[in-house]
């Protein structure tokens, strides 16, 4: 009798155990499926082709990276579900479409996800979960990868009602509506950007001598300001852009009593941007070429300022920050620049760039902040 009631607890045990990894804990989000005509919109406005692995993050039917594979051509595509009935699903799903060879499906927790090879990330989520996993594609995605979100955006706060601008947060960088069976739907597209803050130097022969080139650039998101200056005359850059590794802009000064324009472009590898720059008006116009390297900087230590203390430590190549032993969950790092939001509930948004010892930037935009290191 003893021995039976052993095995009755030991059998209620496994079972409670099974429950629980199968489903670690209740979704953030309950399953609705996206149509079918959204989806086709989501996977063609991120271009979705033969080099792509998509992952769907709360995947429900595994419909969005079955019909990445199947329908766009893409290489690979991972659905991750915490629902183990829409993971079955998934898969079923899979093997009715032929395409097992080139789906998976992961029964998890998507914020528990590793998603480094991902070159396109579907969501169809909620505002809240978006914002909660936009440091995550920061510090997973390489630059270039895009993220496509049925209905839902990034940002903190917008314009107004129904506004598609951001005033603290990610603006998308392309929004679509699109018809479905009984509402309109809205998608919302991102490209992760390259880091591009910082101070970038280079040189350019000329009949008069060498000149000097100093471009130095602030970052919220994709959205690029700054300055560049020329054999140390300044002058504001216009016309910024910065989609993925692309970065472009323009500026226009007197030369010599002619106006002038450059248009540069170039590609960001890290601290290098190789580009052309095309002149127009005054002596030198044409099309050149442009290498441009970028100052070094170390954003690990300690930062104070009057108001806190931030710690920036590097954690398995990633880098993390720290107000006293709690973790800033909001964080992101572009090259030289950081940006941080303090305490939600304060809505203080913090931006900076660093130089050397010393992090010049805003609070919220527009007080003045100096952070000095330890
Ligand atoms: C609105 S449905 C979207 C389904 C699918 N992506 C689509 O567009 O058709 C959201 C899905 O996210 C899943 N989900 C919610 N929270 C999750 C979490 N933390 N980790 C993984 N999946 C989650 C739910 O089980 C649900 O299937």
């Amino acid at each position: 009798m003893r021995s039976l009631r052993a095995i009755y607890w030991l059998l209620v045990c496994i079972f409670a155990v099974a429950a629980l990894t199968a489903q670690q804990r209740p979704p953030d989000v309950p399953y609705v499926p996206t149509p079918h005509e959204v989806v086709r919109e989501m996977l063609r406005v991120a271009q979705v082709g033969k080099e792509d692995v998509v992952y769907d993050l709360g995947c429900g039917d595994g419909r969005i990276v079955i019909a990445a594979v199947k329908d766009f051509g893409a290489k690979r595509g991972v659905g991750v579900d915490i629902d183990p009935e829409r993971i079955r699903e998934s898969n079923e799903n899979a093997r009715n479409a032929g395409v097992t060879d080139r789906v998976k499906f992961l029964q998890q927790d998507l914020f528990e996800t590793e998603i480094r090879d991902a070159t396109v990330v579907t969501l169809y989520l909620l505002p809240s979960i978006n914002v909660r996993l936009r440091p995550k594609l920061f510090r997973e995605l390489r630059p270039g990868s895009r993220i496509v979100s049925h209905d839902f955006d990034m940002c903190d706060e917008c314009e107004g009602e129904g506004s598609e601008t951001c005033i603290k947060g990610w603006h998308p960088d392309k929004v679509l509506r699109v018809r479905g069976p009984y509402r309109e739907h809205t998608v919302y597209y991102w490209v992760i950007p390259a880091g591009v803050a910082g101070t970038w130097r280079w040189s350019v022969q000329t009949p008069r001598g060498e000149r000097q080139y100093v471009l130095t650039l602030r970052q919220r998101f994709q959205k690029v300001m700054g300055t560049i200056s020329v054999d140390g005359r300044e002058s504001p850059i216009a016309d910024a852009r910065l989609v993925g590794t692309q970065l472009s802009f323009s500026t226009t000064r007197d030369m010599g009593g002619q106006k002038v324009t450059m248009r540069f472009s170039g590609r960001v590898n890290g601290d290098t941007i190789t580009g052309t720059v095309e002149i127009q008006g005054g002596q030198f116009a044409g099309k050149r070429d442009w290498v441009a390297k970028r100052d070094k900087v170390n954003l690990v230590g300690t930062w104070q300022w009057k108001g806190g203390t931030l710690r920036i430590e590097q954690r398995k190549g990633e880098l993390v920050a720290y107000i006293g032993n709690t973790p800033v969950s909001d964080f992101y790092a572009w090259g030289s620049g950081i940006y941080f939001t303090l305490d939600r509930a304060r809505e203080e948004v913090y931006e900076g760039v660093v130089d050397g010892d010393q992090i010049v930037g805003t609070i919220n935009g527009t007080a003045r902040w100096e952070a000095q290191r330890k």
